[in-house]
């Protein structure tokens, strides 16, 4: 099993601010005509994304169309509000990060984008996640919620390339060894 996570973090390594803020992603300076960093060629590649509901109800919360073609799978303990138009494209499931990728693996699915907080941190923890692909976004938050936390042991990563980008975004790609 393949699993990707590809996100954003300010400089200082947030990923929201502390109640879950992400409009200072979504400043028009940063937008790109015709550069999507990647982003599209991901999507095409992978079978389904896996988000923690923090991250869902953040997108649910916009008041925007879902934006997302693939599955997509949330990770809650709780019930999840899923509207009966986007049924057939959400599901929900919780467990262990390893009952979870096995579950999937059963169903065919073998490229998972993985999105979130906790959960990024959970599935590196378990030592699932493949690879890393992080948009350093030019602005330092001073506090908010970080994209790494405490894990059981070092992870050593393989650094494949990193591209500099004219709205000040710096983008790495690294492979978990
Ligand atoms: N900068 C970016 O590119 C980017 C990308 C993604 C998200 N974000 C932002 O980050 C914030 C969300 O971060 P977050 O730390 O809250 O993380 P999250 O990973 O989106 O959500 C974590 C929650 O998901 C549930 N969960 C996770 N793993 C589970 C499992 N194995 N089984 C059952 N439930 C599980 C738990 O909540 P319950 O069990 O209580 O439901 C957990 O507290 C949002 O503001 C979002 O917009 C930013």
């Amino acid at each position: 099993m393949k699993i990707t996570v590809y996100i954003a973090t300010s400089l200082d390594g947030f990923i929201a601010r502390p109640d879950g803020d992400i409009e200072w992603l979504h400043n028009p300076d940063y937008v790109l005509e015709g550069e999507d960093m990647g982003y599209g060629a991901l999507m095409e590649s992978i079978n389904c994304l896996v988000m923690g509901s923090g991250s869902y109800e953040k997108v649910r919360s916009f008041d925007i169309p879902w934006p997302y073609e693939k599955p997509v799978i949330v990770l809650s303990s709780r019930p999840q509000d899923i509207p009966a138009e986007l049924a057939s494209k959400i599901s929900q499931m919780s467990g262990s990060p390893t009952e979870i990728v096995q579950s999937l693996k059963q169903k065919g699915v073998n490229h998972i984008y993985l999105d979130g907080g906790k959960t990024v941190q959970d599935f590196l923890s378990a030592g699932l996640v493949s690879e890393l692909i992080i948009t350093q976004i030019p602005i330092l938050l001073g506090k908010g919620i970080p994209l790494f936390g405490p894990l059981p042991a070092d992870i050593h990563l393989s650094h494949q390339q990193t591209r500099s980008y004219p709205n000040g975004m710096v983008q790495s790609h690294y492979l978990v060894q």
